[in-house]
């Protein structure tokens, strides 16, 4: 296993482009099998997560090629239907390729997803949407089976008690196109990534009006051919160098990315006192020696994400004064906290708030890292952190941030990768 050591107390500075974001690459990636030829897409981001969901393409039976970015994939040899345990243990998102698979070849098996360290992690969204376009489900040995003759467009009401989901939008949405008449998604999640998704097949040639709002309509059409395409940049990867440049007290532009998606945390910036500046596809932060403590609420977009909210806590953990945050998506999403306090901060936990008392430093500690965001938020810390920061298990890291220390270290991070 590898860790990173990270000498903190280093100012970040200078220029970091952003990737393309995993959370749209994962479904479109998925929807891209229900397409009759080849489809060739653009910055794709080169992580694990991305990795793992084409090597199930590859099991499937789909021919796939992937260099500098741009995946090719040619679904015509997919003669498996289905997503066994060792793929969908290691990456929840591949549940995405349920609702391609059904409309698409009217079957699908899939290893049921368990919860993970964020919570619980329920499908039943994802089932309840493809249920009303007909689709028979069963649960048999940890696996949930889907069958259907022929989809059927219908009315849909997908909202959950955590509001809308992303990746159940993203599987009805898919297996709408190719259902027999009208869908209308109510409660739908407007998520850049699922618009994104949404204009993907429109180029495949689907019909859906309405993506970006909370009610989609899908009129189904016969057949979607293989295209091009490139996927938007990644916003939570944006974000969270954003917090790092400030975090470390630099100076730090984002290249290549789309400050609209990120509105949220840039108004939770300003609360806090900090200037950001942003054109048509830049953000620039500057640090400042002190900033204000601010609440932070993780809502559905356009609020403030739950992708972010550990790597803001860590950023918090140094603010003048006493900052809530409550967490709205994923209420149980605190497991980075004992991990920051270990490095010196002050943050105790009521139900599904965290209550974040500034202090005036971090100190340098061995800390484990226990999920993708949540490391991030440890990476960030170290950053900050007078002396040195082991953080072990950085292999969650590896599956939605590419080339992370190479993009640290060129503006100025001491952050060593090495192994145990
Ligand atoms: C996606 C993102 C993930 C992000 C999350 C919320 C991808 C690959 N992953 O995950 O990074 O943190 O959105 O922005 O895009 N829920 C149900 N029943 C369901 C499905 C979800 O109750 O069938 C609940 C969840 O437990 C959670 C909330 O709905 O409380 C939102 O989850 P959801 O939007 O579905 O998350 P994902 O799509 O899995």
């Amino acid at each position: 296993m590898e860790k990173f050591l990270i000498e903190g107390g280093h100012p970040l500075n200078g220029k970091i482009k952003a990737s393309g974001a995993k959370n749209a690459a994962l479904p479109i990636i998925a929807a891209s099998i229900m397409g009759e030829g080849k489809t060739i897409l653009h910055n794709i981001p080169s992580l694990k997560d991305t990795e793992t969901m084409l090597k199930i393409l590859t099991f499937l039976g789909a021919k796939v090629k992937f260099f500098n970015n741009t995946v090719e994939i040619e679904p015509s040899g997919i003669k498996r239907f289905t997503a066994p345990y060792e793929y969908v243990s290691t990456m929840r998102a591949s549940i995405c390729l349920l609702g391609p698979m059904l409309a698409k070849y009217g079957k699908a098996k899939f290893s049921m997803p368990g919860g993970c360290v964020i919570g619980p992690r329920p499908i039943d969204l994802h089932l309840k949407g493809l249920k009303k376009l007909g689709v028979e489900i069963k649960n048999e040995e940890g696996y949930v089976i889907g069958k259907v003759k022929k989809l059927k467009g219908n009315r849909i009401f997908l909202g959950g008690n955590f509001g809308s989901s992303v990746l159940a939008t993203a599987n009805v949405m898919c297996a709408a196109t190719l259902a027999e008449g009208e869908t209308i998604i109510e409660f739908a999640a407007c998520e850049p990534e699922i618009v994104d998704l949404a204009r993907f097949l429109k180029k495949m040639g689907a019909k859906i009006y309405g993506e970006g709002s909370h009610i989609l309509r899908i009129v189904g059409v016969r057949k979607l051919k293989g295209t091009e395409y490139t996927i938007i940049p990644d916003r939570i990867e944006t974000g969270t160098y954003m917090l790092a440049g400030l975090i470390t007290k630099g100076k730090i532009k984002i290249e290549n990315c789309i400050p609209f998606h990120l509105m949220a945390l840039m108004d939770r910036l300003e609360e806090a006192g900090i200037g950001v500046k942003y054109g048509n596809d830049y953000i620039e932060v500057e640090g400042k020696d002190k900033w204000k403590a601010v609440d932070i609420v993780t809502l559905p977009y356009p609020g403030f994400p739950t992708d972010l909210q550990a790597q803001m806590m860590a950023f918090l953990t140094l603010a003048d004064g006493i900052s809530v945050i409550t967490e709205k998506v994923f209420p149980e999403r605190f497991i980075h906290v004992g991990e920051l306090n270990r490095l010196g901060a002050n943050i105790t936990l009521d139900g599904s708030k965290a209550i974040v008392k500034g202090v005036k430093n971090l100190l340098g500690a061995k800390v484990m890292a226990s999920d993708l965001r949540a490391s991030a938020a440890l990476v960030l810390a170290g950053l900050a952190a007078e002396g040195e920061t082991q953080i072990s298990r950085i292999y969650h890291l590896d599956r939605g941030y590419e080339k992370f220390e190479e993009k640290l270290s060129k503006v100025g991070a001491k952050i060593k990768r090495v192994r145990e």
